[in-house]
């Protein structure tokens, strides 16, 4: 029996502080016109150092999205996150989300494939569900670029944005979901868009630091180059791949990184304005979180439709591009969440809270009575001891 991987919840986090351009133009050498102009971009939300980080904001998209599909974190089989910026090199983010949520019978790691990621995440997760491998899966593209962009940098700090986006992929047997997908490399472009330091090859160092290497470096010109010719082809191809024509697409969702590079796609694949969703005014470019960030816009603003034939297309770091052709299959608008459901989820979390809580203490608990090798903890001193 065929099995499709359909995308059953969706859930998006923004940081709630805006930097507007205006604001960006008393930092560095630049103004309001220039930025909208060149990108598109009036603002960006950016974290607060102290309280959010990559996996905050991934763990409360996760909750809209498994919200969304009526699931229980318990229910999920995979956590994929897709992102540049994760808590730490390792371990990986997906496993603070893992644990945040409770999904205690879910698998979990990263994936770094730049702002390409969460499409990448795509193709992955619904490879497990049609295989017959997973049942549930949560894909999610999240992203603190804040914390590693060069705030005196003005070539490439009005660009970015902070935030977070999933969605659960749900097994079924009747057709539709992600139908096709496009993914792609090209490592000889890797120096066009890179963070120099902080990996083996320039562990980070005090001159590391002092050179900047630790921020995002990016010849931006090359990749705009490079973006408008992988964008058509890569919606084309995977369309093709569906086996549908880009008449019968009915919205198209963009990586969101710069205006110009969006309309140039949408110009070469001869499609209206109407039919490609931007939002990158509101929050810049997010990386991996951008594609997740739009499709629950664009859902909200009712731009998608039960059957409606999507194409979700990005470009980024690596250079990677990836695309992938969705037949929206759930139906909309989402009903509100009883209160009651919103308090079960609540306690829900506070569980998770506690159970991560609990196995924090016990594995201290197990070095203390047992050793850190069986055998030569307080128990076997007190075994001894008896013994004697
Ligand atoms: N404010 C004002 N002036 C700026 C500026 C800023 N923030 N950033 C650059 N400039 C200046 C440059 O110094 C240059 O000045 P010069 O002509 O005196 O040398 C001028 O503006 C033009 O710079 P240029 O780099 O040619 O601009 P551009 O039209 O290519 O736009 C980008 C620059 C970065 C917006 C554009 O190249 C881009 O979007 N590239 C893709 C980046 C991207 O998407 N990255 C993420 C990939 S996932």
């Amino acid at each position: 029996m065929a099995r499709y991987a359909h995308l059953a919840g969706w859930g998006m986090c923004v940081p709630d502080h805006i930097l507007t351009n205006d604001d960006l133009s008393r930092i560095v050498d630049t103004s309001d016109e220039w930025i909208r102009t060149r990108t598109g971009i009036r603002e960006r939300h950016i974290v607060n150092e102290k309280t959010e980080t990559t996996s905050s904001l991934a763990v409360k998209a996760a909750r809209a999205a498994l919200e969304v599909a009526d699931l229980s974190p318990r229910q999920v089989d995979m956590i994929i996150v897709a992102t540049v910026t994760p808590d730490y090199p390792f371990p990986a983010t997906a496993c603070l989300v893992q644990d945040a949520l409770g999904a205690a019978h879910a698998s979990a790691f990263d994936l770094n494939a730049g702002c390409s990621g969460f499409v990448y995440g795509l193709n992955v997760g619904s490879s497990l569900i049609t295989g017959g491998q997973a049942d549930y899966v949560l894909v999610i593209g999240a992203e603190t670029l804040s914390r590693i962009t060069d705030w005196n940098d003005r070539d490439t700090c009005v660009l970015f944005g902070d935030g977070a986006g999933a969605v659960v992929l749900a097994a079924s047997q009747i057709s539709g979901g992600v139908r096709a997908t496009v993914l792609g490399a090209d490592g000889s472009g890797g120096d066009l868009l890179m963070l120099p330091a902080g990996g083996s090859r320039h562990p980070a160092s005090q001159q590391t630091v002092s050179d900047g290497l630790h921020f995002i470096h990016m010849k931006g010109r090359e990749v705009f180059r490079f973006a408008t010719r992988v964008m058509p082809q890569a919606t084309r191809e995977v369309a093709e791949r569906a086996g549908w024509t880009l008449d019968e697409v009915s919205l198209i969702i963009p990586h969101q990184a710069n205006d110009r590079i969006i309309q140039s796609s949408a110009k070469r694949l001869k499609l209206p304005p109407e039919r490609v969703f931007t939002n990158l005014e509101r929050y810049g470019n997010t990386s991996a979180a951008s594609i997740p960030i739009a499709l629950c816009e664009a859902v909200e603003q009712g731009r998608i439709e039960p059957d409606d034939r999507v194409i979700l297309v990005s470009f980024g770091a690596g250079l990677t591009w990836a695309a992938a052709a969705v037949e929206w299959s759930m139906p909309l608008p989402v009903k509100p969440v009883p209160w009651w459901r919103v308090l079960f989820s609540h306690l829900r979390y506070r569980w998770a809270w506690l159970r991560s809580f609990a196995r924090r203490a016990l594995r201290k608990l197990a070095v203390i009575l047992l050793g850190p090798a069986e055998g030569n903890g307080w128990l076997a001193r007190l075994r001894t001891h008896r013994d004697r």
